[in-house]
Order: structure tokens, then C-alpha cells, then sequence
């Protein structure tokens, strides 16, 4: 009886157990919570997306009943995006848009055509119309403007062999996923993979990795590699390419070539002056008699 009750117990405690992670869940006892990355470069005239995620009390509500509003922290705290468009600050207007799903807690914003005065704080504000709303001013997203864009990094292999195949990356750090940079190369000839990448709190990374067979011919030429941005900026970065020739003999096959050659003609040229020789001496001793 007593390895019973201690299965009783066990299962006792299993059941609260369950209890205490259902009733700490998300669902029953969030409180208002938004989690923003708080810095972000931005590259002026290109967009940037603004992670952000928050917490309501209560159950799950749809998204079209929760309300989400950005604004600008300064003495007139401009609203940056709100779903009423007349709302929105006339600087902002048209630039500003929810990407994530508010219902989900996703408060992602995402803001075109970057203007060096966007810098911010920008802090957003959950609505729930009838219950209550919250203001998160203790995270706002604080933006670092670039008013150049980035130059893409190349990676690569110092020297290149003739006939094997050489690999060089071009990357570029950037934080407008919803229009991200497009990376071209010089060369006209080889296979291109993409890859984007991200790296977390708003980062992201764009990748272009090209795979050629250089040519005698590619030595000391010059491979460039552009990114383009959304918003029409562009940079470059470029690499001269050192190609190793492949090692063959010609440097000792032309000239034994040619010295069999000039062997072979004094060669021939000997026999045929003794066969003279031997031919006028015949005569000459011919006409004596
Ligand atoms: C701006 O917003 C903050 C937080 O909501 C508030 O404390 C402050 O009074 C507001 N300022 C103006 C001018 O509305
Ligand atoms: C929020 O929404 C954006 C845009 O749809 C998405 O890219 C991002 O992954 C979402 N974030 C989370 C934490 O789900």
C-alpha cells in the first residue's frame, strides 16, 4: 500500500504541476511587457525594420481588436505610425507600417525612405480599446543614422590557380529585411549562391558567394563587387585577383625541341656535305685517269 500512495503522490504532484506552468503561460497571466531593439543603424533614404514584441494581460485577443501605435518621444510625441492614417505626423505619413500581427504580440515596424531626423526615440504604445493601455516608455528604439551606406566585405583565398576553381564572398550588414540590398558582381562568367542571413536584434546579412575557374588571362584583373540599396544607394569593394599559372614544361621542352632540331639539321647537313665531298673527290680522281 505505501508504493501506492507514493504513486498517488506523484501524480498529485503532476497535476499541479501542470497547473502552475498553464496558469504562469503567456495566455493566463502576461502583464503588459514589449520587448524593442533599442539601437539600430539606419541608412538614410533605405528602410529599416524595428523588432518588436510585447505581452497583454488577459487571454489571446484578435488582432483587430488590439490597437498599436508608434511615436515619436520628443516635446510633441509625434505619432509615427497609427492605424487611422490622418493620426500620423505629416513626416511620417505614408513611411510607417505594422509588420508583425499585434494579436501574436509582434509590434514590428518597419519605416521607408529613412530621413536623417527619424533618429528617435521611437516607442511604441499597445491599445486595448475598452480594457486599457500601455505605454512602454522605459524601451524605444533609438536609431543610429548612416548617411553613406556600408562598403560590402570580401572575403577570398590570396592567390588564385589557373584552372581550379576560386571562391570569393561578398557581404553586407544590413537592417531592411522587407527590402534588402542586392549584392552583383564584375564578372560576367561564374556560379553566384545568395544567402541572407539574420543576425538577430534587427541585424541582418546578405551574402553573394561566386565560384569561377580563373584563367591565365584573369591575372591582375580586378573583381568588383556592388551592393545596391533599397532607396538607390550603392558602395563597393573590390579585389585584385593574383593567378597562379599552371606549372607545365614548356619552359624545357622549346628549347630541347630546338636543339634537337638545329642537331638534327647540322646533322643532316654534315652527311650531306661528306656525300659531296666524297662525290667530287670520286670525280676529281675520275678525270685524273
Ligand atoms: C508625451 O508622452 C509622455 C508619455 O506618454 C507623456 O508623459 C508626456 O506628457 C507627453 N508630452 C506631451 C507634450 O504630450
Ligand atoms: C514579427 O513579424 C515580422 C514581420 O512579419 C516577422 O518577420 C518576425 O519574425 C515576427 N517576430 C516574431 C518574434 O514572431
Amino acid at each position: 500500500t505505501s508504493s501506492l500512495t507514493s504513486i498517488d503522490k506523484q501524480e498529485k504532484m503532476m497535476i499541479f504541476l501542470l497547473l502552475l506552468q498553464a496558469m504562469s503561460s503567456p495566455v493566463f497571466s502576461a502583464e503588459w511587457d514589449a520587448q524593442v531593439v533599442m539601437d539600430l543603424e539606419a541608412l538614410v533614404t533605405s528602410c529599416v525594420v524595428i523588432p518588436c514584441t510585447f505581452t497583454y494581460p488577459g487571454g489571446k485577443i484578435a488582432s483587430s481588436k488590439l490597437r498599436g501605435i508608434w511615436f515619436l518621444r520628443n516635446e510633441r510625441n509625434d505619432t509615427v505610425f497609427h492605424e487611422d492614417k490622418s493620426e500620423i505626423a505629416p513626416n511620417f505619413r505614408d513611411r510607417t507600417k505594422l509588420m508583425g500581427r499585434l494579436g501574436e504580440g509582434n509590434c514590428t515596424l518597419e519605416m521607408i525612405e529613412v530621413k536623417d531626423h527619424d533618429r528617435g526615440p521611437l516607442c511604441f504604445q499597445a491599445d486595448i480599446p475598452g480594457t486599457g493601455q500601455f505605454t512602454f516608455l522605459k524601451n524605444c528604439a533609438l536609431l543610429k543614422m548612416l548617411y553613406d551606406p556600408p562598403k560590402p566585405t570580401l572575403a577570398h583565398q590570396d592567390t588564385a590557380s589557373q584552372g581550379e576553381p576560386y571562391t570569393i564572398t561578398c557581404s553586407i550588414t544590413h537592417t531592411c529585411p522587407s527590402n534588402m540590398p542586392t549584392l552583383t558582381w564584375s564578372r560576367s562568367t561564374g556560379r553566384i549562391i545568395e544567402d541572407h542571413k539574420n543576425n538577430g536584434y534587427g541585424r541582418w546579412e546578405m551574402q553573394s558567394i561566386l565560384t569561377f575557374i580563373p584563367e591565365e588571362t584573369d591575372d591582375h584583373s580586378k573583381i568588383t563587387c556592388t551592393a545596391k540599396f533599397n532607396g538607390g544607394g550603392s558602395s563597393s569593394a573590390d579585389h585584385t585577383l593574383l593567378v597562379q599559372r599552371k606549372k607545365n614544361h614548356r619552359h624545357i621542352i622549346v628549347p630541347t625541341l630546338v636543339g634537337i632540331v638545329i642537331a638534327v639539321v647540322f646533322g643532316a647537313a654534315c652527311i650531306l656535305m661528306m656525300k659531296k665531298y666524297n662525290v667530287w673527290s670520286r670525280l676529281s680522281r675520275m678525270s685524273r685517269r
